[in-house]
């Protein structure tokens, strides 16, 4: 194996046991499209949440079952039809949705089993009539009105994973057929999970491997209401949504494991954060910033002189993690240096530098900074892409200059706010 090749593997390695031990009694919520549950990549979908839960997070399976109602009551000779992708389920339709259904749940079972996986299905939902909405009546199709919570509490406590078919009743026994994508939001919000995936044929939103709620909020209206369901998890607690693509092997662990991305995280801002660094986050940054240092791109710096300078520099957290670090040195009235600047090798152009270097600038323009300028030996293009120009050694404050190494012969950015 190549020097390279060892170190992406020693680093993957890293990154699978820092998530596995971050992730410890999380619950994940995962909701699979039943076009997934029914093609190749399945089995190895649950031979990959077979280890997840064996890893120790939890995790809850909320099985779509479209296709298998369509061929059950075709295959009955019963006709149904969708408005806006929904379907109305009269009350001849009903029987056969419910065998689908636990067909699909049971498939699932069957297969989790193989895994060496317990897993039960239960009904921990209550639900209620859509009603008629616009003049359609959606007979006995349902929406979620409430998960019991407690008694699914209990069968995760007992290391079971619990399988919810796409039906619920309401509390006179009568059953409805809900959405399993509505059904998988209610789920992970009424457990706070710190995920919920939708696996399905979901291509990257717009290409992107993260957004935030605000930008999410823009690609309104894909896959069937997808996007509004995210946002509504994450507004209520749910830290992450994932929209990943099932027929991609090995997708789920990709996604957790790497911070490549797969497919797409919505995420409420609240949980990716820039903050002053601390004296704990000093060997995470020195790593962040060790590829950098041996390539020559940045300069070495000691343990001491991050504790000297601390409050000059900042990190970008995402889940307790350390992505990314810059600092602003202001020594001079007026103008001030950013430096420092790092994401790990594994965040790169998911913004955080540019965040980072956002944030610096506003910290100086609160210190009455209103230049700020970056010594460069290789990432003059970034900088010049975030709006900093070209400057000459006589723009840089005298202190910066007396120290300046002429043989690192490092280009100077300037950006005036
Ligand atoms: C430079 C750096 C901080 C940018 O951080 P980042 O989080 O990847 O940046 P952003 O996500 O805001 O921007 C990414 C974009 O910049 C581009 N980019 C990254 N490094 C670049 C470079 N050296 N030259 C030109 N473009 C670069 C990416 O290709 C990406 O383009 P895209 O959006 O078209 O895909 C990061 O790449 C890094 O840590 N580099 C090594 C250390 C370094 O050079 N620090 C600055 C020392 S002065």
């Amino acid at each position: 194996m190549k020097r390279d090749e060892l170190k992406e593997s020693v680093d993957l390695i890293r990154e699978v046991f820092y998530y596995t031990r971050r992730f410890k009694n999380d619950t994940f919520v995962i909701q699979i499209e039943n076009s997934i549950i029914e093609s190749d990549n399945f089995h190895g979908l649950i031979r990959d949440l077979a280890m997840l839960k064996e890893s120790g997070i939890n995790i809850v399976i909320v099985p779509g079952a479209h296709d298998h109602i369509d061929k059950i009551l075709k295959q009955y000779n019963v006709k149904t039809s969708l408005v806006n992708g929904i379907r109305i389920s009269t009350p001849e339709t009903i029987p056969f949705i419910k065998m689908a259904a636990f067909d699909v749940a049971n498939s699932v079972m069957t297969s989790l089993s193989r895994s060496k996986i317990p897993a039960v299905i239960g009904n921990w939902v209550s639900a209620r009539g859509k009603g008629v909405i616009d003049g359609i009546d959606y007979q006995e199709t349902g929406v979620v009105d409430k998960i019991s919570k407690e008694p699914l509490d209990k069968v995760i406590s007992d290391g079971l994973v619990p399988i919810f078919p796409c039906i619920g009743w309401n509390s006179l026994g009568k059953p409805y057929n809900i959405s399993s994508r509505d059904l998988a939001t209610a789920i992970s919000i009424t457990l706070k999970s710190s995920k919920l995936f939708f696996i399905g044929e979901h291509d990257k939103l717009g290409g992107n491997n993260q957004l935030n709620l605000k930008d999410a909020k823009s690609y309104r209206g894909y896959g069937e209401s997808l996007v509004e369901r995210a946002v509504d998890a994450c507004e209520q607690g749910v830290k992450r949504v994932h929209l990943i693509d099932g027929r991609i092997e090995g997708v789920i662990l990709k996604e957790i494991f790497s911070n490549s991305g797969v497919g797409t995280m919505i995420h409420s801002n609240a949980y990716e954060k820039i903050r002053p660094m601390e004296i704990e986050d000093i060997t995470e940054v020195l790593q962040i910033m060790k590829p950098y240092i041996d390539e020559g791109i940045l300069i070495k710096r000691t343990e001491s002189e991050f504790k000297d300078l601390l409050s000059d520099y900042v990190v970008y957290e995402i889940d307790k993690k350390i992505h990314a670090c810059g600092a602003l040195h202001i020594k001079s009235d007026g103008i001030a240096e950013i430096a420092a600047l790092a994401t790990d090798t594994t965040s790169h152009a998911m913004g955080s530098g540019k965040a980072i270097v956002d944030y610096l600038i506003n910290k100086g323009l609160q210190n009455s900074v209103q230049s700020f300028f970056v010594l460069t030996t290789r990432t003059s293009d970034w900088f010049e892409s975030i709006g900093f120009t070209k400057g000459t050694v006589n723009d840089l404050p005298q202190w910066k200059r007396e120290k300046y190494n002429e043989k690192r012969n490092s280009r100077i950015y300037i950006k005036k706010v």
